[in-house]
């Protein structure tokens, strides 16, 4: 029987890096590290950061949805929701998404953000399609943005190779063809909390002299233990997604995997029984910028997508936190209206 619902499409894409890129050969000069141990065991060669001063996450999320609008002929005045997902806010409050809007001229829109870690794109993903199919919204601006370096302790060799700041929105409107959102699957445990979290700063444990010089604004994470968690999670929701839509594995045309390690990505595409070129990485250049990742990723590959590719998007992150969504592709190729491309939509 045909799927007459209204679904959630993504009808554009759009990314922002910062100019500055720290290459491991730098990062070899500030701590005990080098190129061969970070290649070999994350697959990170640089990463953008923000460096300006005063430059907060809201102007990089800023950069990248002005570009969506360009490249979607969307006005400001016609969005309905503007939401920011991720972990690096502006500030504790507002919500960042209100900074956004307002930098924007976002005025007829309600705004709010959204937190899952490093899932925190796909649990945002997810809402939204929620508030399109039952018709409350009609033209929604989702942006995954991090300046996560603000978290990274560079005497840390364990953890500061790992992260790198960007943003990338998605434009999400209703459809009533048979593309867009079609299932997810979310999860998360909270007893993950202890192997992946920022101590201090929150209301358990709030900013002081103390905190500060015990660097406990700073990311504590232990590797190994969210490494066997991250993989098994990711494999098993993309399985479990796989099974219940009768998607074999020449049926996806794309993994779009959560970019935290190199490992994790392989371990996930081989687990679905997908050959390498079927998985977007782009982790090499970009490392891991948590909530940006899967959408800088749709915009690193906005190119080679076709209209009804089916696409299995994947992430786990703090939280524990973990998930995968299957959805159809709407459009062929690089969709930009202010190039004329209109990716046949
Ligand atoms: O996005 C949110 C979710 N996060 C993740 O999914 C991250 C999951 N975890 C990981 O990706 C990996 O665990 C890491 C990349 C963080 C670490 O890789 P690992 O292979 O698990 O390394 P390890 O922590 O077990 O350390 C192995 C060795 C240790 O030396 P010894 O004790 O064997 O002598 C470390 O001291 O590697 C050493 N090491 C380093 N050596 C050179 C740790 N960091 C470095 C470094 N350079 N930067």
């Amino acid at each position: 029987m045909k799927d007459t619902r209204t679904r959630a499409v993504i009808t554009g894409i759009a990314g922002y890096l910062p100019d500055y890129i720290l290459t491991n050969e730098e990062l070899s000069r500030m701590v005990d590290t080098n190129d061969e141990w970070i290649m070999s065991r994350v697959g990170i060669r640089e990463r953008h950061i923000l460096k300006e001063e005063g430059k907060a996450t809201s102007d990089m999320a800023v950069e990248a949805v002005k570009s969506l609008f360009e490249k979607t002929g969307t006005k400001p005045e016609e969005v309905d929701l503007l939401v920011w997902c991720g972990v690096s806010h502006d500030m504790v409050f507002p919500a960042t998404a209100n900074i956004i809007s307002d930098k924007l001229g976002v005025k007829n829109a309600f705004s709010f953000d959204i937190n899952a870690g490093c899932s925190s794109f796909i649990y945002a993903l997810v809402t939204m399609a929620s508030f399109i199919e039952t018709g409350r919204c009609r033209k929604i601006v989702l942006v995954g943005a991090e300046k996560l370096t603000m978290y990274v302790d560079y005497t840390d060799r364990s953890t500061c190779p790992l992260f790198g700041d960007g943003a990338a929105a998605a434009l999400i409107e209703p459809t009533s063809e048979d593309l867009g959102f079609v299932d997810s699957i979310t999860r998360s445990d909270g007893a993950g909390c202890k192997h992946l979290h920022l101590p201090a700063g929150g209301s358990q444990l709030p900013a002081s002299m103390e905190t500060i010089l015990r660097r406990q604004h700073y990311i504590v994470q232990d590797g190994q233990a969210v490494f066997k968690a991250a993989v098994s999670k990711m494999a098993d929701t993309t399985m479990e997604l796989m099974q219940r839509n009768n998607l074999s594995s020449d049926d996806v045309a794309w993994l779009v995997p959560h970019q935290a390690n190199l490992r994790i990505i392989c371990a996930t595409g081989n687990r679905m029984g997908l050959p390498k070129e079927k998985v977007m990485v782009n982790i090499d250049r970009f490392g891991n910028t948590s909530s940006a990742t899967i959408p800088l990723c749709l915009w690193d590959y906005e190119s080679k997508l076709k209209k009804g590719d089916n696409l299995v998007i994947s992430a786990f992150g703090a939280g524990f936190t973990w998930g995968a969504i299957y959805l159809k592709w709407a459009y062929n190729g690089v969709r930009d209206l202010s190039k004329g491309l209109t990716g046949g939509l």
